[in-house]
């Protein structure tokens, strides 16, 4: 941030957002002005843009006078982002005057988006990338391989999606009286023995997306989980696993303890061969390879597993972990590709170029700052919108986590709370994760994400000076006015 910005951001603070300065996420410095432009004819043809070096990525400065708007930025993000702000400044041909200075508080402002258990499809996928665009999101964390279904299209193994993107059902709640009573997760379910599947993603529409997301300035960060939430690539391959059991796709929500095999030389080099397709795909520069949720019971009585724990002394079956997870931050690494792990990798004493992903808490993301890895944030409170969001009539809330992600607790999250200062350059950012167990249409989908992603991306974009939550709730409805009618979006209310 050069001083410019650093002026702007400590100028900003003693001024109170303004009600006709109607932005999400808040532009973290405003002076308002007299007056207002009229626009004539298309909003983009009204836009002076200037290019000025000095901006820092992704900023931008937008100055609305009568006469005219002009638009200072260093990168396509920065232009870009001033048109996200100026489409909510405009209002019937007219766009008040305002001097604006803008800049993203972190680099790493994400969403995860789960196909693995319910597969949502391009059209959402697309509208959910273009209301993040609104919000100056820039990253989609998207879960593609999971137990219950295997979503991406990998030439040199066909039956991952021919066989891995079919499950034989889902879980049915036993008993349905009213949708508040079916049980918490994991208790009374059965199996509805309806076939779910094939769905998956091929090659060509993930091009597609990728392209339309980097449209938006949007990465796309694949999730190639490894090495559990493996059940549908073990089912395609049973030779993956440790014992070569033949599984079918998961009809479960939950943790399996069929795993892919670390000891077996030939499920590192299919993993490997996945890898290269996955990041012909991708261009982006992160590779997230899962880590979470790894039960070693399996590994633990497998002769290649604990051969390769004696051959290479590592530290039981925590440490084959840590080899697996180290030798694929390298193998990614030499194609120019960071890796990222759940903070479970942490266990198996990553290297410091793995970035951690603090799910269980913060703690994760605290412990990798201190030594040394970088960190995106998410833990469970706040940040994971497929807990209920405590309105009061809510047609999609079937289950009971334990506790409410209301839009207000939603706000109040800050990435680097519990971070020394010192090591605040290690926290990249945070996101907003919807996992899809419960989750199953589009527009369920975006009820859950919409508004509370609102308030995350303010919180990843808006240093916490500039925020105030009744200024929020002030300028929450017209956003939720936008994505109705524009995005087409099955916003929740707010309250
Ligand atoms: C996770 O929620 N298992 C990362
Ligand atoms: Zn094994």
């Amino acid at each position: 941030m050069n001083r410019i910005m650093i002026g702007a951001i400590v100028g900003a603070l003693s001024i109170a957002a303004n009600a006709a300065i109607n932005v999400i996420p808040q532009p973290n410095f405003v002076e308002e002005r007299e007056g207002e432009y009229v626009v004539q004819g298309r909003i983009g043809d009204n836009i002076r843009f200037i290019s000025d070096a000095r901006i820092p990525a992704e900023s931008y400065r937008l100055v609305v006078t009568p006469k005219g708007i002009f638009v200072t930025a260093s990168d396509d993000a920065g232009r870009f982002y001033a048109m996200q702000t100026l489409r909510q400044l405009h209002n019937e041909g007219r766009i008040p005057c305002v001097f604006i200075d803008d800049m993203p508080r972190f680099k790493w402002r994400g969403l995860l988006f789960d196909d693995g258990r319910h597969f949502f499809g391009k059209e959402t996928l697309m509208k959910t990338l273009d209301a993040m665009a609104l919000h100056k999101l820039n990253v989609l964390h998207w879960v593609i391989t999971q137990d219950q279904g295997w979503r991406i299209e990998i030439k040199k193994y066909p039956e991952l999606t021919k066989k891995g993107s079919v499950r034989a059902g889902s879980p049915k709640p036993v008993v349905l009286v009213t949708p508040k009573d079916v049980p918490e997760s994991g208790t009374g379910w059965v199996n509805n023995h309806i076939q779910y599947g094939p769905y998956f993603y091929t090659q060509d529409d993930i091009r597609e997306i990728v392209a339309y997301a980097a449209a938006r300035h949007i990465t796309i960060v694949p999730e190639i989980e490894l090495p559990g939430h493996s059940v549908a690539a073990l089912s395609a391959y049973p030779w993956l696993g440790c014992t070569g059991e033949q599984f079918e796709p998961w009809c479960r929500w939950g943790v399996s303890e069929n795993i892919y095999c670390g000891g077996n030389d030939e499920t590192i080099k299919f993993l490997e061969d996945v890898m290269d397709e996955v990041c012909e795909l991708f261009p982006g520069p992160f590779i997230h390879i899962g880590g979470d949720e790894a039960p070693k019971t399996v590994w633990k009585r497998c002769p290649k597993c604990q051969k390769r724990i004696k051959d290479l002394g590592l530290a039981g079956e925590e440490g084959l972990q840590g080899w697996m997870t180290d030798h694929f931050t390298k193998y990614l690494a030499a194609k120019g590709k960071r890796a990222i792990g759940w903070d479970e990798v942490l266990d198996g004493e990553p290297g410091k170029e793995t970035i951690i992903m603090s799910w269980r808490g913060p703690q994760g993301g605290i412990k990798a700052a201190s030594r040394g890895n970088d960190a995106v944030m998410c833990p469970v409170d706040p940040c994971y919108i497929d807990n209920p969001q405590g309105l009061a009539d809510d047609p999609y809330e079937y289950i009971n986590y334990g506790f409410q992600a209301t839009l207000e607790r939603c706000y109040g999250f800050n990435p680097t709370a519990g971070v020394p200062e010192s090591e605040h350059s290690h926290i990249l950012g945070g996101q907003g994760n919807n996992w899809s167990e419960y989750t199953w249409t589009g527009s369920e989908l975006e009820w859950k994400i919409w508004p509370r992603m609102s308030a995350l991306a303010e919180c990843l974009w808006t240093v916490p000076e500039r925020k105030s939550w009744t200024c929020f709730k002030a300028r929450i409805p017209a956003m939720r006015r936008m994505l109705i009618r524009e995005h087409h979006i099955n916003c929740a209310p707010i309250e």
